[in-house]
């Protein structure tokens, strides 16, 4: 079963070919990182116009680059929400027509579901096994589920303000580091001395399961602007990374002993980060959990991980009808199951 996935929810306009939602056999991936940069974040105007430009080489290329022709695919798979939703528009158009103009089915794949699939499409590294728990750590969500199976989402716990990748964000454009702030950060902080500045942790209620970063954020910025240059960067980039990675390390293992789960995921683009990888795999080693992390390649967004997903909307019979639409937040009425718990 080949399978092209389609990606087009924020600012990488993505396609890819999967077989059976395992094998990646192409992968392509366009990033806008140039065009957001001096902005400080994403325009989503501009975004939704660079996906129109972007769409057609993209998914050319991912033929292209397995020597593959469209009339070889058995499905489409796009991102369908939560995103951007002119920035969505572009892809689940394409897709669909595409899809319709071949005759095969089209399924509509809930974006954060595609990141957690994206530790499936590794095949030197061990999949997690069924139930487990992922940790979703991206630009737009910082959030903890419980997965049953495949296609099931339950929300442990989210953050209640900034998204974990939003506050990276933030931090850099205050430093005047531009967008993303996410790698830049990580390669200061890999510089500095974390513990000569001590940031606040939100941990919340000690028990919950719910995030907070914008405090943090503020706390930062309060420091920077007093500080006045005395600190080096690289310390307070090291300070502020061991406050984020404090935080998401300790309630995912949290959320694992209340799951009574052995296997946690940690997913997205802010998975890519060394700090928080290096701490993950202390705990883990520890505590005897496995912990799955896929490489840099599949953290950010990508077309690979939508049409892994894909293929388990496919096998439950899941193709899109015709009056299916976007949808722009996480726990919008979709077509996965994403649900509280
Ligand atoms: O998953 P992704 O590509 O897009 C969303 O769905 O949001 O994640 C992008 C986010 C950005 O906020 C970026 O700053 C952050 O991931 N990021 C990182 C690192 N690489 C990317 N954050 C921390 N450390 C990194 N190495
Ligand atoms: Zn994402």
């Amino acid at each position: 079963m080949r399978i092209l996935g389609i990606e087009s929810s924020c600012d990488e306009t993505a396609a890819a070919v999967v077989e059976d939602g395992v094998k990646i056999l192409s992968s392509e991936v366009a990033s806008q990182v140039e065009i957001h940069h001096r902005y400080g974040g994403v325009v989503p105007e501009l975004a939704s116009r660079h996906h129109v430009e972007a769409i057609c080489p993209m998914v050319e290329a991912a033929l292209a680059a397995c020597g593959m022709e469209a009339g070889d695919l058995d499905a489409v798979a796009v991102t369908q929400g939560p995103g951007l939703v002119g920035a969505l528009l572009v892809g689940f158009g394409f897709a669909r027509a595409c899809a319709f103009g071949l005759n095969i089915p089209c399924v509509g794949v809930h974006h954060l579901l595609g990141h957690i699939h994206s530790v499936f499409l590794e095949p030197e590294k061990t999949p997690p096994v069924y139930p487990f728990v992922a940790l979703v750590v991206s630009g737009g969500h910082t959030g903890l589920y419980h997965v049953p199976d495949a296609l099931t989402l339950e929300l442990l716990g989210q953050t209640r303000d900034d998204a974990a990748g939003e506050a990276y964000d933030k931090i850099a454009k205050i430093m005047g580091l531009g967008y993303p702030g996410g790698p830049v950060i990580d390669a200061m902080a890999a510089e500095g001395e974390g513990g000569r500045v001590f940031f606040p942790r939100a941990f919340l209620d000690k028990d919950g399961l719910d995030f907070s970063f914008s405090g943090l954020k503020s706390a930062v910025a309060r420091f920077l602007s007093e500080d006045g240059g005395k600190t080096s960067r690289a310390d307070i980039a090291a300070a502020f990374q061991d406050a984020v990675v404090d935080v998401l390390v300790s309630k995912a293992f949290l959320a694992v002993e209340k799951m009574g789960c052995r296997d946690l995921a940690i997913v997205g683009g802010v998975a890519a980060n060394r700090g928080l990888k290096k701490k993950a795999a202390q705990e883990a080693d520890m505590r005897g959990i496995r912990l799955h992390m896929p490489s840099p390649f599949l953290c950010g967004d990508n077309a690979a991980m939508i049409a892994a997903a894909g293929y388990h909307y496919l096998q439950a019979g899941k193709v899109l009808g015709l009056d299916a639409d976007v949808f722009s937040r996480a726990t919008d009425p979709g077509r996965v199951a994403v649900r509280h718990r």
